[in-house]
């Protein structure tokens, strides 16, 4: 099931800010993405960090000069090849010259020599940010379609708070993965997709519940980015977060709260479904006795016997027809890539997701996850630390790459 596809091509455009540094991280999480990245460093930006850092880490080595003696044309290769341009950080002087149509570096005269989508991410001190030049080469390039990302507010350099500062690694990554794979989206496109997202949670009595960690952040991202997508998301979720309701899809909410209430909603909603997500961390037990009124404290002590659940999982497998594409989570704190391929197999489905929720900042209620995706032909692909939308958009390529096609598309 390979696909003999021409990785993504970005140029990487770094000028000469303190924030130079931080483009270093966002070359290594666009190569881990598998995207082709071609940095070039104006002279300024070569005075905050070295082109040989970026050598190191990107795909093919950076570069700095016009007139570089080997290719003498070097911004139209760049240009022609480049399926986007991101320019991080971006210093007031580059998007005024990019405004401006000027071209006196390498940078300048690649993003000149190119049509493709470019982004860009601010970063300079707040009184800089704030200048009507500054906010007026803004609105010109945003009217030109270049998607402008960021800045933030927070610490700036020497000491100073405010906007200005480049937004995080993370979110300029998942809006470049987000723009590049906007030519694949039409792939979800009037598919039905069900996802189960959060911790089921288990009555002891009126008032009480046995139930987990999970916050059903990663399953909710999944729904958004599904639906952003083309898709039509049935979210089956025990979460109360929110849900962003943009894209072409659609989306309806199932909420439920046990684990029995999330079986009997996702074996019903997947029936005619083509891709199944199960996200939701699920009780593997329930208390056998559920309290009809609350259990006073004066009765000394409370015992509660558990009994198994269902494995919804294990269910969904069971009954899915032949086309549908079914993705399952392991949330492991121990040999966690050996405990998850045992599970792909047991559990039978396409995909297996595997976090090692012990980690920092990964897995339950963070923002941020890590995580192996495991295809039932033996593939494993690592998705460094991201935001949990960068993740779900990860997951949904795996997904439409194991799917079959439907009438029309061809793969090779
Ligand atoms: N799952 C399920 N029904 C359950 C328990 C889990 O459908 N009663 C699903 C989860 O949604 C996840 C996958 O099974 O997609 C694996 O969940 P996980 O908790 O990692 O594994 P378990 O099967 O519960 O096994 P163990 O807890 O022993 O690791």
């Amino acid at each position: 099931m390979s696909e003999s596809r021409r990785p993504p091509f970005v140029v990487l455009g770094v000028t000469g800010g303190i924030a130079a540094y931080k483009a270093v991280e966002i070359c290594r999480l666009l190569v881990d993405a598998g995207v082709h990245v071609a940095p070039v460093l104006t002279k300024d930006a070569a005075q905050f960090i070295t082109p040989l850092t970026f050598s190191a880490l990107a795909s093919e080595p950076a570069q700095t000069e016009l007139y570089n003696g080997v290719s003498p044309i070097p911004h139209t290769r760049l240009g022609q090849a480049a399926d986007l341009i991101l320019v991080a950080p971006a210093t007031a002087n580059l998007l005024g010259r990019l405004a401006l149509g000027l071209a006196d570096d390498l940078l300048t005269n690649t993003l000149l020599a190119s049509r493709a989508q470019v982004v860009v991410a601010p970063a300079m001190h707040t009184e800089m940010w704030e200048q009507q030049s500054v906010q007026e080469n803004i609105e010109t390039l945003r009217a030109r379609g270049v998607r402008i990302v960021g800045p933030a507010i927070g610490r700036l350099a020497g000491g100073d708070e405010g906007a200005g500062r480049m937004e995080d690694p993370s979110v300029i990554v998942e809006a470049v993965l987000t723009m590049l794979h906007g030519a694949d989206n039409s792939t979800l496109t009037g598919r039905r997709i069900v996802i189960s997202a959060g911790g089921t949670r288990e009555a002891i009595d009126p008032v009480r519940v046995i139930t987990n960690r999970s916050s059903g952040k990663q399953g909710h991202a999944l729904a958004e980015v599904a639906m952003e997508r083309g898709a039509e998301v049935t979210l089956v979720t025990s979460s109360s977060l929110g849900i962003q309701g943009k894209g072409s899809g659609s989306l309806s909410v199932v909420k439920v709260e046990s684990a029995a209430q999330m079986h009997d909603a996702m074996l019903q909603e997947s029936k005619d479904a083509d891709i199944v997500i199960m996200a939701a961390a699920v009780a593997d037990f329930r208390p056998v006795l559920t309290h009809g009124t609350k259990v006073k404290k004066d009765s000394g002590h409370l015992e509660v016997t558990f009994e198994p659940t269902e494995d919804i999982l294990a269910a969904l497998v069971n009954q899915r027809g032949s086309e549908q594409v079914i993705v399952g989570f392991a949330a492991e704190t121990d040999n966690v890539l050996e405990n998850a391929r045992k599970k792909l197999a047991k559990k039978g489905c396409d995909l297996l997701v595997v976090n090692d929720v012990s980690a920092e900042a990964t897995g339950f209620e963070h923002d941020t996850n890590e995580v192996v995706i495991i295809e039932s032909n033996g593939n494993e692909m690592s998705i460094p630390m991201s935001s949990k939308r960068t993740i779900a958009g990860a997951i949904l390529d795996s997904v439409v790459r194991s799917m079959k096609p439907s009438s029309g598309e061809s793969k090779t």
